[in-house]
């Protein structure tokens, strides 16, 4: 079977795959929405530290034990240990992290979907044409799109880990940057962005130890690494053994986070030029417009408000947003695809036609009764299940497996790991620095 596994072809190619995964929509609207309601520059400072000192550990991991398995999350946690309870454990936290992906995936698609609707309103705006019913919330749009969303994603996983993954990441997250960046200057120069500038870059440091922000900054880490889900794992599950993990890991930390900050530099001066233009940016109970609205209320009126440029930044924007849900979602797919193929004889179209198909199933139940279920599944995965996983995995690694088995798999592909900052932080860290900062974080989460 092993030799059927894909591989990413280079450095380049995992590095691009893995960030694609990471950035997501949790970096363009998560993080912006978080730092403005969690007193700016504070906010942004504590990120920033639990992003390399807890989030980084625990992606290392999962790239550790995934490339040491060389197979999906239950086979991976499995050839962790020899005895049998360990290995119940590891079949129960292993499915669980494969029905999180695809929870993550189902309503993920789904604001997918949304971003699709409006990327096709804004191409027929640059011919002049308009479909209303594309920007108007509707049961039938949201099926055909979120299935549209899905199909997109069917199709590059099916493809498999080169040509699939990591060729279409190799495309897109360029593309993604381009238009990030470009974007993001145009916005910059906008009457009203120094305002949000401020807004976003001023720390109020009397934040920097509130419980509060420090969840959310955990929560939002974790969930912009793409942790908890096996995502990272299976990807370090198709890196080569000459690749060194520790600074491999690194590089997708320091991807993220730049992205996620470059990202704020977008959005919250663009709510502020809004804002500026006399639109509309706060909610009904007077609270700042945040999470998806930001994109479908606020910022539609305000491209309309530019004119003739409005039409392009408009397609821009939404085009930027449906790249990274995509580099994204297909990590999520791959997790219950890769242990389809690993553990039944089907092949991988197959595999994932079916699970994309499943998943878009649960969609559709999440779009037929959205008020009980969107939120629930949002605050289910993301708060309480990722986390745990988490810690789970860092378990893992640190107590059910030999330290150095751990070690040899670090050395393949980088010989000095023994004698390596990485080597003297890392194990006692994740051990049990790790596991308890999670459970303390998850505590106060659960009783705030
Ligand atoms: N990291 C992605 C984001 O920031 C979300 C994600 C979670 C992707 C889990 C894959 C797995 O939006």
């Amino acid at each position: 079977m092993s030799t059927a596994r894909g591989q990413f072809s280079s450095r380049t190619g995992f590095v691009l795959a893995a960030a694609g995964s990471a950035v997501g929509l949790g970096n363009v609207w998560g993080f912006p929405t978080q730092v403005v309601s969690n007193g700016g520059g504070a906010f942004v400072i504590v990120y920033v530290v639990l992003a390399f000192g807890l989030a980084y550990p625990a992606l290392m991991a999962e790239l550790i034990i995934g490339r040491f398995a060389g197979a999906n999350v239950v086979t991976a946690l499995h050839k962790l240990q020899a005895d049998g309870a360990g290995r119940k454990f590891a079949y129960v936290i292993g499915i669980a992290s494969i029905i999180v992906a695809s929870l993550i995936l189902s309503f993920y698609a789904i604001v997918a979907g949304w971003l699709l609707a409006f990327l096709a309103a804004a191409v027929l705006d640059l011919f002049a044409a308009s479909a209303p019913w594309l920007v108007d919330d509707s049961i039938l749009r949201n099926l055909i799109f979120t299935g549209l969303f899905y199909f997109l994603t069917v199709v590059i996983v099916a493809f498999g880990v080169e040509a699939g993954i990591e060729r279409s990441s190799k495309i897109l997250m360029p593309l993604f940057l381009v238009l990030l960046i470009a974007m993001t200057a145009h916005v910059l120069t906008l009457p009203g962005a120094s305002d949000g500038l401020a807004i976003y870059l001023v720390p109020d440091f009397s934040r920097l130890t509130d419980p509060g922000l420090i969840i959310s900054a955990l929560g939002q880490a974790f969930f912009s690494l793409s942790l908890g889900v096996g995502a990272m794992l299976i990807y370090g599950s198709y890196l080569s053994r000459d690749e060194n993990l520790p600074s491999v890991g690194a590089l997708v930390t320091l991807f993220d986070s730049s992205i996620a900050i470059l990202a704020g530099l977008l959005i919250v001066p663009a709510i502020a030029v809004a804002q500026h233009k006399g639109l509309s940016v706060f909610a009904a109970d007077g609270s700042m417009i945040a999470g998806p609205d930001i994109a479908f209320v606020v910022f539609p009126p305000l491209f309309e408000s530019m004119g003739a440029v409005g039409l392009l930044v408009g397609l821009a924007f939404f085009a930027l947003m449906s790249i990274t849900a995509l580099t994204s979602s297909i990590s999520m797919l791959e997790v219950p695809v890769s242990l389809l193929i690993e553990k039944t004889s089907v092949s991988r179209p197959a595999a994932a036609i079916f699970a994309g198909f499943m998943v878009f199933l649960v969609s559709a139940a999440i779009i037929g009764q959205f008020d009980p279920l969107f939120d629930f599944v949002i605050t289910l995965t993301t708060q309480y299940s990722v986390p745990l996983i988490s810690l789970f995995f860092c378990i893992f690694v640190t107590w059910l497996w030999s330290r150095n088995s751990a070690l040899q798999e670090i050395q393949q592909g980088f010989p000095d790991a023994e004698s390596s900052l990485f080597w003297k932080i890392w194990p006692w860290y994740a051990k049990f620095l790790c596991p308890l900062l999670i459970v303390a974080v998850f505590i106060q989460s659960v009783f705030h």
